[in-house]
């Protein structure tokens, strides 16, 4: 069945099983916990195909479909992926109000879904910032999956990886200046409580498709030991069978965090 629908309109709508051939070459003890996408080129796909920008960011979001089903089929802890970074409000107001109304419909299509699924999202940015009616939206879904023990999906909106830095840095410092955080209780644990991404696990695997190979203010602290899978792809031609291919590339890095390796 799934290969069936493979490629449709309706493409991934099921979570592909453990033994589904898209999954064949998995190590399955080799698996990042935590895996962040930069989802990047909708516009660049969009031009190639002759089709204007906001076309693009529409195909992105189906794409986006899939590999959230295929993360969730790999088990992953937890999936990150970048909506619309603090920068991204430099763009022409027309493609800004499209992504929103965007995301406020693919919020409410694909929430019960996403519930049903036992994902838990959460919001990584500031709501502030973005429309009443789409915070709203952003909250009620939070809530609404809040106790669901499936995978950490964290879609960063309105997300800068240094606007979370200084929040977290005013926070210390609001509690420092009421007396209730002494300067040597500041350390790494408390900053991670009090990220964005608070309870999940660091980033081991960051994707950014589409050719570009920069952060561009994504999860800056998580990231500190991840490791980098760039691909010419663009997002919106991004598949499952890509996701895996980074998958089997990350199960072949050695990671040394500093150390030395064991062999
Ligand atoms: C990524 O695609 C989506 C967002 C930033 C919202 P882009 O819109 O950045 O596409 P390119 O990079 O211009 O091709
Ligand atoms: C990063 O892509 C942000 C998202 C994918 C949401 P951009 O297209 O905004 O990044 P730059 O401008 O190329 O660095
Ligand atoms: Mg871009």
């Amino acid at each position: 069945m799934w290969k069936k629908i493979f490629g449709s309109a309706d493409a991934y709508k099921e979570i592909p099983k453990r033994d589904d051939p898209l999954f064949a070459p998995i190590e399955w003890e080799k698996l990042p916990r935590h895996v962040a996408v930069i989802m990047d080129g909708n516009g660049r796909w969009a031009k190639g195909q002759g089709l204007i920008r906001t076309a693009g960011h529409k195909a992105g979001v189906k794409t986006l479909k899939g590999i959230l089903s295929t993360a969730i089929g790999l088990g992953l802890d937890a999936l990150t992926v970048y909506a619309f970074s603090t920068e991204n409000w430099k763009r022409p107001t027309t493609e800004v109000d499209f992504l929103m109304k965007l995301f406020a419909e693919y919020l409410e299509k694909e929430l019960q879904e996403m519930h049903d699924d036992n994902v838990r999202i959460r919001f990584l940015g500031k709501k502030e910032g973005m429309p009443k009616s789409l915070q709203r939206q952003m909250s009620d879904a939070e809530r609404l999956m809040a106790n669901n023990t499936g995978i950490h999906f964290n879609v960063a909106a309105n997300y800068g990886g240094q606007d979370e830095l200084l929040r977290v840095m005013q926070r210390v410092a609001a509690q420092a200046a009421a007396g209730s955080l002494k300067q040597e209780e500041v350390d790494a644990e408390l900053v991670e409580s009090l990220l964005d991404t608070a309870g999940d696990p660091p980033v081991d695997l960051m994707i950014r498709t589409s050719g570009d190979q920069r952060l561009s203010n994504f999860l800056l602290w998580q990231s500190a030991y991840a490791e980098f899978y760039f691909t010419d792809k663009n997002w919106p031609e991004f598949t499952p069978a890509d996701f895996v291919a980074a998958m089997t590339d990350f199960a072949h890095r050695d990671r040394r965090f500093g150390g030395l390796n064991k062999k």
